[in-house]
């Protein structure tokens, strides 16, 4: 389909060496009332058993895997009722200390909004901002070092884009999700570095994969069967990618790139359509 090897610029040359750890602040809720009660995404089969002990050993271990990495971990309390709040990515966007707050497309989530707007004001947020336009935090908002780039299709409303833009001062690349399985942009594109992505070409408009081409000619291209297994849902730091250990293919294309690849078993929390990168909110400058 595609050859992972025709990558040309300085980033593809780059050996494991020159991957530096840059030090993180994520906030993650654990999965206390983990459940799938309700179905607002194709992964959510109502009757399919849940087990909220597996899903809590493998939030944990996503957990420790970041501590061991150095990186430093907040926690927000989770609210019975709210089974998805465990997938704190959607809970807020936050660049250089600024919140954009969440607004959650289906009322099943709404609830989760309280809980974070709480957590930021308790702490030293001075700007949050309460959103005009229904956003799903970081499901849909990704930071590189230029731009945000801003998934829509299925929940984020495309003028959210132009709120976040005006807020952050950033230039927000808007992007169209096509694919109702991958349904936020980080179930279809991940952030590696300043400037390098990883991304699932198939889940984007004709439009949108155009453009990512022509922004990341050298970009990581998922296969279907990464894909399918959340592969794109990940987490890095610049030299280690947190991912889950069933996308084969992507890690070892991204160990030919010189990143640090790290196999996690999040299965049980894709019973409800998420994975490593929902469960991690990261807390940008
Ligand atoms: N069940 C949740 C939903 O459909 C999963 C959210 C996954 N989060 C993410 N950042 N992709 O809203």
């Amino acid at each position: 389909m595609y050859d992972e090897f025709t990558g040309t610029g300085s980033a593809y040359l780059r050996t494991a060496a020159a991957r530096v750890t840059r030090p993180r602040r994520y906030l993650m809720c654990p999965p206390t009332f983990f459940d799938v009660t309700y179905s607002i995404n194709p992964w959510m089969e109502l009757n399919k058993p849940i087990d909220v002990d597996l899903a809590m050993t493998q939030w944990e271990s996503l957990h420790d895997c970041y501590r061991e990495f150095g990186h430093e971990i907040e926690l927000i309390d989770p609210v019975e009722g709210l089974p998805d709040m465990v997938f704190s990515a959607n809970g807020a966007t936050v660049v250089d200390g600024v919140v954009l707050l969440a607004k959650f497309r289906y009322h099943e989530r709404m609830g989760e909004v309280a809980a974070y707007r709480e957590w930021f004001a308790a702490r030293e947020y001075k700007q949050r901002h309460e959103p005009q336009f229904i956003n799903e935090g970081e499901g849909d908002y990704l930071v590189t070092q230029r731009w945000l780039l801003g998934g829509t299709g299925f929940r984020t409303d495309r003028h959210s884009h132009r709120e976040a833009q005006a807020l952050f001062g950033r230039t927000v690349i808007s992007l169209t999700l096509v694919d109702p399985r991958f349904y936020h942009l980080d179930t279809a594109l991940a952030v590696l570095d300043d400037d390098e992505i990883m991304y699932y070409p198939a889940a984007f408009s004709p439009g949108s994969r155009a453009m990512l081409r022509e922004l990341y000619p050298d970009a990581v291209l998922a296969t279907d069967a990464d894909a399918e297994v959340f592969g794109v849902n990940a987490v890095s730091d610049g030299r280690h990618v947190v991912l889950p250990q069933a996308a084969t293919h992507l890690i070892s294309a991204l160990r030919g790139r010189g990143f640090e690849p790290v196999g996690v078993d999040i299965s049980e929390l894709l019973k409800a359509g998420g994975g490593v990168k929902c469960c991690t909110l990261e807390l940008h400058g």
